[in-house]
This record gives structure tokens, C-alpha cells and sequence, in this order.
């Protein structure tokens, strides 16, 4: 990948946008970026999911009801937007024929000669292993590496999780090694397995690759 093939002096390449929709088993699932009137949606779906995804996010002070509160998304919101404001994140929401199903955020954005960032994702109980999160990785990535022109993408899982580390290896990540103790998670550090890929492994694109492999379609 050429340092040619974007233009070095955008502070936010590929941001703000909307990607998709492609058709999983699950519905249509496309990306948006976040808005401040989320608040009803996130904050309902992540009070009634706790179970779901409390034991796989970072320890924050305070009780679950507190920090997924209405009032909690509008700081949230206006934290990563003034990130992504300065090119540091892409965050988005995952739709699911047009609703409101999760987030997914490519986050921790370095440029210069790293072009590197993380992505991290969550889903509503209602549509899991319906393809959605898949879907959703397959779309921020090719975007990532093409109009975001980032070089590589990195995510963190517990080995525990494994419906995440089937998402990771359905949308062609490479497994690269265990961070020991490496994030506090539900109450105590805890050890993850290192998911990447780069620019150059994902051929015509993480999107047309799941297309091949029969597990998307094109709307
Ligand atoms: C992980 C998560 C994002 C997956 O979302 P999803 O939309 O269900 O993902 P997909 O449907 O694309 O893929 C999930 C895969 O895991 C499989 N799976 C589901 N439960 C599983 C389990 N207990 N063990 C093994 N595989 C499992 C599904 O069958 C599917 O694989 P398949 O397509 O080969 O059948 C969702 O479960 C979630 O939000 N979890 C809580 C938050 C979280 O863990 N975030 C990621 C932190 S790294």
C-alpha cells in the first residue's frame, strides 16, 4: 500500500460516512455514524443486555444501571465525536434493517508510518449469530484501509469469547499471540488473544470475500 493512495494532510479521511447494506442470515446491516439522539435505543438495549455484555467490556466505576443510563450517551456521544472530529476514531452504529443493533468503532487511530487502529463491537441479544457482526467488521475494515487509509487493524479478544474470536476468524483475521493480563475486564486483568490484518491480506476486500464464501449478499 502507497503512502500515495490517500491524502496525507485529511485530518479525518473517510469520516464522517455510511457503509453498506449487506444482507446477512440476520437482515440488512449497514453502518452509520453515531447521534446523539441513540440515547433511547443504547441505553435500553444495554440495560436489558447486561448478561450479554457486561463480562466482555473494560471495568468502569459505577453500577451497569448508572453508566448505560439515557443520560450517560449524550458525554459518550460527544467524547467520540470530538475523536473522530480529529481523525482518532470511526464510530458508527450497526443497523439491522435500518435499526438501531450495536456499535462497532475503530478506535485509537495512529497515522504517520504506523497507520494503525484498533476495532472493538457490540450486539444486541436479538440478532446474535445471525451474521451481523461479521458483516459489520467486513465493512469498517475494507472502509478502513480504503478511504480511512489505515494499513492495519488490530483487536484484543479473552480467549473465552468465543463467538468473537469466530467473528475475527470468519472475516480473514490472522491470530498473532496472547497479551498476558493485558485489560481490565469484568473486575480483573485479563489475558487476550491479539487478532490483526493488514491492507495487503484482505485481496478485493473483507466484504466481497463473505460475499464468495456464500455468508453475505450484496442488497
Ligand atoms: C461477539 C458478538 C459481537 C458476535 O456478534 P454476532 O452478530 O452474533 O456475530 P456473528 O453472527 O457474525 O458470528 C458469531 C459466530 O459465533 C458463533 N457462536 C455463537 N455462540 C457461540 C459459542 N458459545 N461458542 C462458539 N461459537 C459461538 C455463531 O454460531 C457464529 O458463527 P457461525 O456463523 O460460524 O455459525 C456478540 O455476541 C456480542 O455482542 N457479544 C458481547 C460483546 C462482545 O463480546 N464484544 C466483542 C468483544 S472482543
Amino acid at each position: 500500500m502507497q503512502a500515495a493512495t490517500y491524502d496525507l494532510e485529511a485530518r479525518h479521511p473517510g469520516w464522517p460516512t455510511r457503509l453498506g447494506p449487506i444482507r446477512v442470515p440476520a437482515g440488512a446491516v449497514a453502518l452509520r455514524p453515531i447521534r446523539l439522539r441513540d440515547a433511547g435505543d443504547w441505553s435500553r438495549i444495554r440495560l436489558r443486555d447486561q448478561n450479554h455484555l457486561e463480562r466482555w467490556e473494560p471495568t468502569a466505576p459505577g453500577p451497569w444501571r448508572d453508566r448505560n443510563s439515557y443520560w450517560s450517551w449524550p458525554p459518550q456521544w460527544f467524547a467520540l465525536r470530538g475523536l473522530a472530529r480529529r481523525g482518532q476514531c470511526l464510530p458508527f452504529v450497526i443497523t439491522v434493517d435500518e435499526q438501531y443493533a450495536g456499535q462497532i468503532t475503530i478506535g485509537n487511530v495512529i497515522r504517520a508510518s504506523l497507520r494503525s487502529a484498533w476495532v472493538g463491537y457490540w450486539v444486541s441479544s436479538t440478532v446474535v449469530a445471525g451474521g451481523v457482526a461479521t458483516a459489520a467488521v467486513a465493512l469498517v475494515v475494507d472502509h478502513a484501509f480504503g478511504p480511512g487509509g489505515l494499513h492495519r487493524i488490530e483487536a484484543t479478544v479473552r480467549p473465552e469469547n468465543e463467538p468473537s474470536i469466530r467473528v475475527l476468524t470468519k472475516a480473514g483475521f490472522r491470530q498473532e499471540g496472547l497479551f498476558q493480563r493485558y485489560l481490565d475486564v469484568a473486575g480483573d486483568w485479563r489475558d487476550h488473544l491479539c487478532f490483526a490484518t493488514t491492507a495487503e491480506e484482505t485481496g478485493p476486500g473483507l466484504v466481497a470475500r463473505l460475499i464468495a464464501a456464500g455468508r453475505a449478499e450484496y442488497v
